[in-house]
């Protein structure tokens, strides 16, 4: 426990600190999403307490160090000159005037919904909260989990008879007497594209719904001291599905393409050209790219929560079935087109040695969750296949949720002994000249060796 005291504060009270700076900032779930914000609110000289239930984590970062690749210590140890910590104990969270949740949202093997890291963060800090607390969640999930899901054991399971305010009454103004017994509740999504320098995070829009207009006007604040314009809804249910419709927009137009790159295959057209051609054209189109398959925690996974969602409403998401159907394909249409390489040259999958290039989900990221690099080296190795590996960000491909590979990273030493490379995450890293020069047989599947005139590459 700190010695600070525990919130029991007006709305007003609590937007003025935020607006001073003096608002204490505890974010929940340090990964990719949640550091990143930590560090956000720590430039702008909020004191922020990290929570995370992984120790290794906190332990790096009480030393200082970082274990995201495009974050450097050197910002982890300005935070901490800034008051920044991180800690297992929920107990802190008392002391919060603001609390963020950023814990992950995966599918289960049903291809369900898995909101236990949700519940199980909300059942550890009900205990711990207090009046006039404004609690976020940031994690991608369906429309209702706000209201419907932890709103209700907060309420519940809280020591002191707390209820989230709910009064449709605007600004932060609020009596003494009510916010002795109120806290506050909103969703707002993260929209992080990890990898990408075009936009600065803080020029990002933030979305953000209250579950009234107060919790949606001090959530708003809070987020506006680090960004640099908010979008407010009207409703939490309303900002889930504004991340759901973005990550689905773009799932349905990555299977889109996809789909029509599998066409162009067969009829002989190249459709990075098409693409490129129809990116001329100044409004109604947005380019998007067909690769290997979806990977990373959001697209794959987003759009399913919609569609199970949707049952409850007796309601079929056909677009995103269909388009996850197409996209989860991907993978076995690299693995023909390794096998139909192979055989030009007269070998078969069987006892070929294979070597992957990039495993990272996309370019010039340390990320390998829901990789298709994943089940393209586990389908590859069920042919029998020789499977070897290399990327820059991953010595190292250890288990996973979904896979157990124990692979240790091969060198670039050797290219010419592989019967097939095949590039499956075109990190900036490499150079593709090089490779195709040394290389049997080169299969690429993201357009890497564009402009290299080779018989010995394979586009799929
Ligand atoms: N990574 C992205 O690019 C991205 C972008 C937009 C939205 N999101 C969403 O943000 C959420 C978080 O994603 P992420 O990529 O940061 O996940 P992550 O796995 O990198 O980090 C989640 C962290 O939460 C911690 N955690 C889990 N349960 C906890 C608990 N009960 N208490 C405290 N800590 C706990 C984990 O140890 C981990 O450090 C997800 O809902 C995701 O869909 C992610």
């Amino acid at each position: 426990m700190t010695n600070h005291s525990a919130p029991n504060q007006t709305p007003e009270q609590l937007k003025n600190k935020i607006q001073q700076r003096q608002a204490r900032v505890g974010i929940i779930g340090l990964g990719y999403v949640g550091l990143p914000l930590a560090l956000l609110f720590s430039e702008q000289k909020f004191t922020v307490t990290g929570f995370d239930i992984d120790q290794r984590k906190v332990d790096t970062l009480t030393r200082g160090e970082s274990y995201i690749y495009r974050i450097a210590a050197d910002e982890i140890r300005s935070a901490q000159a800034q008051g920044f910590s991180a800690t297992a104990d929920y107990s802190r969270l008392e002391t919060m005037d603001a609390i963020i949740i950023c814990v992950p949202t995966p599918l289960n093997q049903y291809h369900e919904p898995d909101l236990s890291y949700i519940t199980d963060t909300t059942h550890a800090l009900a205990p711990h909260l207090q009046p006039g607390q404004l609690v976020i969640l940031e994690s991608t999930t369906y429309p209702g989990t706000t209201e419907e899901v932890m709103l209700p054991i907060l309420e519940k399971e809280n020591k002191q008879g707390l209820k989230a305010a709910r009064s449709a009454s605007a600004g932060a103004s609020s009596s003494t007497a009510s916010a002795e017994k109120e806290f506050f509740v909103a969703f707002s999504p993260e929209r992080e594209d990890p990898g990408n320098t075009t936009v600065a995070r803080c020029d990002i829009p933030k979305v953000v719904g209250g579950v009234n207009p107060q919790a949606a006007e001090l959530a708003g604040a809070l987020y506006g001291t680090i960004f640099h314009r908010t979008v407010p809804v009207s409703s939490p249910a309303a900002a889930e599905m504004t991340k759901l419709l973005e990550n689905i927009y773009r799932c349905v137009n990555i299977a889109l393409v996809n789909e029509l790159k599998l066409l162009c295959l067969r009829m002989g057209i190249d459709i990075w050209e098409v693409i490129a051609a129809a990116s001329t054209k100044p409004f109604g189109f947005h380019p998007f790219y067909p690769g290997p398959g979806l990977g990373g925690h959001c697209i794959p996974i987003d759009p399913f929560y919609l569609s199970w969602k949707a049952k409850e409403f007796d309601f079929r998401t056909r677009f995103i079935e269909l388009a996850g159907e197409i996209n989860n394909n991907m993978p076995y249409h690299v693995l023909a087109s390794i096998g139909g390489a192979l055989n030009q040259h007269k070998k078969s999958v069987n006892g070929a040695r294979v070597l992957i290039l990039g495993v990272a989900y996309k370019k010039d990221i340390d990320d390998l969750r829901e990789s298709p690099a994943l089940t393209v080296i586990e389908l590859l190795q069920h042919e029998g296949a020789q499977v070897s590996y290399h990327d820059p960000y991953f010595p190292f491909i250890g288990k996973g949720r979904k896979y157990d590979l124990q692979m240790k990273r091969a060198e670039l030493d050797k290219l010419g002994e592989y019967d097939c490379i095949v590039i499956i995450t075109d990190h900036s890293d490499y150079d593709y000249k090089k490779i195709v020069s040394e290389a049997q047989l080169v299969v690429d599947t993201r357009n890497a060796t564009k402009g290299i005139d080779s018989p010995k590459v394979v586009r799929c």
